[in-house]
């Protein structure tokens, strides 16, 4: 009998996401350096948290392999949100190949893509399956792969490497890999606002006429989820050879992308639209990763037909001549826009605290509020002081406003409110003194409900030392 967590491909994301001890599973192996060979690298190695799951490394723009000398063929793009990309298939309707994974869309899903980098002589370099599963017999979380899977997960090698692969995409399904906690997610939650050059810049990215870069990039929800930021399509934007990789893979060498995957000529040169969530970790650009900064990126989309300017495209054929090339944009408006995809790095922290105003009013930007039978939620609240009482003042609520933050990993520290007991728990919550100083207090209050009124009585606080 197959083990209940190894089809993963009839459950909801939400439902695989409720799979911890599969992901925390996935994520050993995912930063394992013992299963390559020689040992010493991971899958974490090239997609490494620092830098969005993409490889860190800046000197080269393809990844070095296990192998020293060995290179792969092409940049390595960012593991982030890929749980999010749909399989291959082809759209009959719009005439398009849309999703899979790799940039040429060649595997259907994360389990297969997570098959590879391992027998990749360029990338992991084990000689066979047989020789990981050897690997993971001896690894420290053995037992806990046999926890996940079976007693006798580790025994038939076929099923043991299926096995593997599952645990990894559950872990690059889990939220650590799709937080959804960027600016940018925060601004679409109405919990912040955007700079007025960021604003311009979204503006400028979503305007037909100027950057149309939302064209391909979507910037608005989609069915109520956050956008990713791609339509999973694929495109020839003209890209010129990037000298460094022709050094190291010789003066002929091209990827020919989709039209690979396609079996079809009228497809060489284009490439799966990626993902600009975290953007700015991921340098270089681009599938050949000829462009250093995003800067560079933006002003190839405004001159790229701009005689003389850029080197010929590595595929001219099937360049896309109609979305971009001659955009017109000032040197300010560049700027704007990748002011903008600064703003789609996940881990921003709102610089919002809870903060005791004068006259007694307090603001709370973040509250999580939740009971036994009620999922958590994310409000923003203001409270204003109605009695003068120093010691337990009461407080009524005048504002009250759900947040839909799509996901809350980063805000632990947060307010705290419990249906079940009524109680609300700040763990800091700021106060500006006249001469300019700040105290941090912690601070807990209690419901009561005279007359009907939502109010609460300040139950203690005491002051950081
Ligand atoms: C030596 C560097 C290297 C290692 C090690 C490596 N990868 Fe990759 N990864 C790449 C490159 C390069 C690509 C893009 C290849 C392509 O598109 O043809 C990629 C693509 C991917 C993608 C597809 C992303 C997308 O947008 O289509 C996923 C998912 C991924 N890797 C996961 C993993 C996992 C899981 C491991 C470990 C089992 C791993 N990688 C090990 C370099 C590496
Ligand atoms: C016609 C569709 C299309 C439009 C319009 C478009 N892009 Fe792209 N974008 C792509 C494709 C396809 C790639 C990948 C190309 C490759 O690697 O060869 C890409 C790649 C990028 C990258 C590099 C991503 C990475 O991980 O290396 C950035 C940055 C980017 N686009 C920003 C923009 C901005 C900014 C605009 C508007 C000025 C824009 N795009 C307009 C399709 C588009």
């Amino acid at each position: 009998m197959t083990h209940v967590f190894a089809d993963q491909s009839k459950l909801s994301i939400e439902q695989i996401r409720n799979l911890p001890i599969m992901q925390s599973l996935g994520h050993k192996i995912f930063f394992d350096t013992n299963l390559s060979n020689p040992p010493g690298q991971a899958c974490s190695s090239c997609h490494d948290p620092k830098t969005a799951f993409s490889d860190p490394d800046l000197d080269l723009p393809v990844s070095r392999g296990a192998v020293e000398g060995k290179t792969g063929t092409i940049n390595a793009p960012i593991v982030m949100y890929t749980a999010f990309i749909p399989a291959f298939h082809f759209d009959s309707e719009e005439s398009l190949f849309i999703g899979g994974q790799f940039l040429d869309g060649r595997e259907t899903t994360l389990e297969e893509q997570a098959k590879k980098p391992f027998l990749n002589p360029d990338e992991m370099n084990n000689p066979d399956k047989a020789s990981v599963i050897e690997k993971i017999r001896n690894a420290s979380y053995a037992a806990e792969f046999k926890l996940v899977f079976g007693q006798d997960a580790l025994d038939d090698v076929d099923k043991a490497y299926d096995y593997v692969a599952s645990a990894l995409a559950s872990f690059e399904r889990s939220a650590i890999l799709s937080p959804f906690t960027s600016k940018y997610d925060y601004y679409l939650a109405g919990a912040v606002k955007l700079s007025e050059q960021e604003e311009r810049g979204l503006q400028l990215f979503e305007a037909k006429d100027k950057g149309n870069c939302a064209a391909c990039h979507p910037s608005r929800p989609i069915d109520g989820r956050p956008p990713l930021f791609t339509d999973f399509t694929y495109d020839n934007l003209g890209i010129p050879s990037n000298q460094k990789l022709l050094e190291a893979k010789g003066a002929d060498f091209v990827d020919i992308g989709l039209g690979k995957t396609a079996k079809d000529d009228t497809d060489n040169g284009k490439f799966r639209v990626p993902t600009l969530r975290n953007i700015a970790k991921t340098a270089p650009y681009m599938h050949n990763g000829v462009f250093t900064s995003l800067r560079e990126a933006v002003d190839f989309y405004n001159t790229r037909d701009i005689d003389g300017k850029w080197p010929k495209p590595e595929i001219a054929a099937t360049m896309n001549t109609e979305e971009l090339g001659n955009l017109g944009l000032s040197d300010q408006e560049v700027d704007d826009i990748v002011a903008f995809m600064r703003t789609l790095s996940d881990g921003y922290e709102s610089g919002e605290h809870a903060k005791i105003e004068s006259a007694g009013a307090i603001n709370l930007p973040y509250v999580r509020i939740e009971g036994q039978d009620v999922a958590s939620k994310i409000y923003s609240v203001r409270m204003e002081q109605i009695t003068a009482e120093q010691n337990s003042p009461l407080y009524h609520v005048t504002q009250l406003k759900e947040l839909s933050l799509a996901d809350d990993v980063y805000l632990n520290d947060i307010p705290y409110y419990s249906l079940d007991t009524g109680i609300l728990e700040i763990p800091a919550i700021k106060k500006e003194h006249e001469n300019g100083k700040q105290s941090t207090y912690v601070a807990q209050f209690k419901q009561t409900t005279p007359n009907g009124n939502l109010v609460f009585e300040l139950g203690y606080y005491k002051e950081w030392q």
